[in-house]
């Protein structure tokens, strides 16, 4: 399992002692702070629970001690395994990498949660990161695929006498084109989330000079809405850890960022809000997301019955949470089980009322429903499988099955639906989600769509999908920036998501609507697996548990696959 699981695992543990001992962290934080960044609280909030815990277990097992060899004083390269050596330039741990004939040190963990990219995989000049398959320049320390937003350190190599030396840190690398002249002076983005935020930090990461104003019907700056259901959730990770970025970043980057402005109408060339406003645009960009389908059933509207998509969502649930010894969760999807998870955390007691059989078998299958249904209930959670929920009466929920659950804390994960409103009104094609093509722009011209809203050629696939997996925003909304402001670039990455359920992390990479195999490699119950879904002999797509580096070589082939079917 490595690393990350021991890590992981000992996390509730290492929580107590992150407390009392906070001030042996801050100088562990200084010491990685990335070096486009000078704002340390940048990286504070970018660090979550398992970043934590990891620099913690360090301080525990090596008392404060950077890993391996002492790269200055020189390595040989036959102390290289698989191309990598990971030692340390004074307190910070550095990872050298071969690459053919040159060799590369780049700091040895990613900026986007502290993955070890000494477990990750080097592909053509990059280094891919194991946890959530970002991906760095080796050369720039560039990160070029979300999740990860800032670059990482680098560092000069000598090779002298058959040895390898790291000298001084090097700065500038990062060599970014111009924007074309013919960019546009305005962009305006609706949508503060991932496709959006994403998308505006493009633009000013390829020295977009012209104006950006973000929209957002949100109350609170871009959130990491994937720790909404996670460690925030859980009580182990606190709230200043939830923004993308501070609230400084934005006035700092030039991106004119308007909270509780939700957009109702899109004219020619300019956007109308809800407030009456009007902003004009050149290219815009339409991120709205999608919204958690709502309960329609007696009692749904009651205070305790909530839906999670927001940091507002997530604090009445915690509000609730703390008066309520009982959760009910409906639905046994992704959402609803990390909720539960979380929950459960909290000491709370959790039962799962859903239809289906198994949980998550629609996705994962049959095997991986069995075993995510197991691990919740050896985590104390109660399914109530082939059930739904007819009614909810004060704090009495009422079962299709005639049984009765109390409950004072409801939360409804039963699906999410794109939020279309906006672009239907404004005579856009839609079909399940905003239509766009490669370049993700709408049947408008110069209007783009991306994220959860957008359904697009899948070129691995060969399919038009629409999903909602954080990192497909985050990288569709970089590639509309790009061509929003100008150039012509596909998007055509592999879909790409992970879920964490207690101390298992669940990887897919692809996309498998319906398949007819599923093969299995390894034991799932051991919490050690790799499964295919195969449609006519071809895989699909792949989950995995602790097989890190085989969902990024999953990964690659897919690319490959991509590149000679094109
Ligand atoms: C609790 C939770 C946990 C998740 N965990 C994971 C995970 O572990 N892994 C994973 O891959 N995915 C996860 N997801 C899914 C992932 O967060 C989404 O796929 C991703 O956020 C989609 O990005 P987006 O930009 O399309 O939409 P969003 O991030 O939802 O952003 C949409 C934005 O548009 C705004 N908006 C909507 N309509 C308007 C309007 N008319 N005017 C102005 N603003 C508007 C909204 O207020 C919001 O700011 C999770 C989702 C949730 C809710
Ligand atoms: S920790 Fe590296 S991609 Fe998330």
């Amino acid at each position: 399992m490595g690393d990350r699981a021991l890590a992981m695992g000992t996390f509730f543990f290492d929580e107590r002692l992150i407390d009392d001992e906070q001030g042996r962290i801050d100088n562990e934080v200084n010491a990685f702070t990335p070096h486009d960044c000078a704002d340390r609280s940048f990286v504070t909030s970018r660090l979550d629970v398992k970043c934590r815990c990891l620099m913690e277990l360090d301080f525990m097992t090596k008392e404060s001690q950077p890993s391996g060899p002492d790269l200055t004083s020189g390595v040989a390269l036959t102390q290289f395994v698989d191309g990598k050596l990971l030692g340390h330039v004074g307190e910070e741990e550095v990872l050298l990498v071969q690459d053919g004939s040159e060799i590369f040190a780049i700091a040895a963990h990613c900026s986007h949660y502290h993955g070890p990219l000494n477990e990750g995989l080097m592909v053509g000049g990059t280094i891919r990161c194991p946890w959530h398959h970002a991906c760095f320049d080796l050369r720039s320390g560039d990160a070029v695929r979300a999740p990860a937003l800032a670059p990482l350190d680098c560092w000069q190599v000598e090779k002298r006498d058959n040895l390898v030396f790291v000298r001084e840190k090097r700065v500038g690398l990062i060599q970014r084109g111009k924007p074309p002249t013919s960019a546009p002076e305005k962009i305006v983005i609706v949508g503060g989330g991932a496709a959006g935020f994403a998308a505006a930090g493009m633009l000013r990461r390829r020295e977009f000079r012209g104006s950006i104003v973000m929209l957002s019907s949100d109350s609170s700056a871009p959130v990491d809405r994937p720790n909404l259901s996670k460690d925030y959730l859980a009580g182990s990770a606190p709230e200043d850890w939830v923004p993308l970025r501070p609230d400084s970043y934005y006035n700092e980057a030039g991106i004119e960022l308007h909270l509780n402005s939700e957009v109702v109408s899109i004219n020619a060339r300019h956007v109308t809000t809800g407030k009456g406003d009007q902003v004009a645009f050149d290219r815009l960009l339409l991120a709205t997301g999608a919204e958690p389908v709502r309960l329609s059933i007696p009692g749904a509207d009651q205070p305790h019955v909530r839906t999670l998509r927001s940091l507002t969502d997530c604090r009445a649930i915690i509000d609730t949470s703390k008066t309520s010894p009982r959760a009910l969760i409906i639905g046994a999807s992704f959402i609803g089980l990390e909720v539960a998870a979380a929950l459960r955390a909290r000491d709370i007691e959790v039962h799962v009322v859903a239809p289906e059989k198994r949980p998550m078998e629609r996705i994962l299958g049959p095997d991986v429903g069995n075993f995510i249904r197991a691990l919740h209930e050896e985590h104390g959670v109660i399914f109530h499988l082939e059930d739904t929920v007819t009614a909810i009466n004060g704090q009495r929920a009422t079962l299709k099955s005639g049984r009765t659950l109390d409950a004072g804390l409801v939360v409804a994960g039963i699906g999410v639906r794109p939020r279309l409103a906006l672009a239907e009104k404004a005579g856009l094609v839609t079909d399940r989600g905003v239509q766009v093509n490669a370049f993700l722009e709408t049947s408008a011209t110069g209007i783009y769509a991306a994220g959860d809203i957008a359904r697009w050629p899948d070129p691995h696939s060969g399919e038009r999908i629409r999903v909602e997996h954080w990192v497909v925003a985050q990288r569709q909304g970089q590639t509309a920036a790009i061509n929003m402001m100008g150039m012509r670039e596909k998007f055509a990455a592999v879909p790409f998501f992970w879920s964490q359920h207690y101390d298992v992390p669940i990887n897919y990479v692809g996309h498998a609507e319906q398949w007819d195999e599923i093969t299995i490699d390894g034991n799932i119950r051991a919490r050690d697996c790799l499964l295919k879904y195969k449609r006519k002999g071809r895989v699909l797509a792949v989950a995995s548990i602790f097989r890190d580096l085989a969902s990024l070589q999953a990964e690659v082939q897919m690319e490959d696959q991509m590149i000679q079917s094109v």
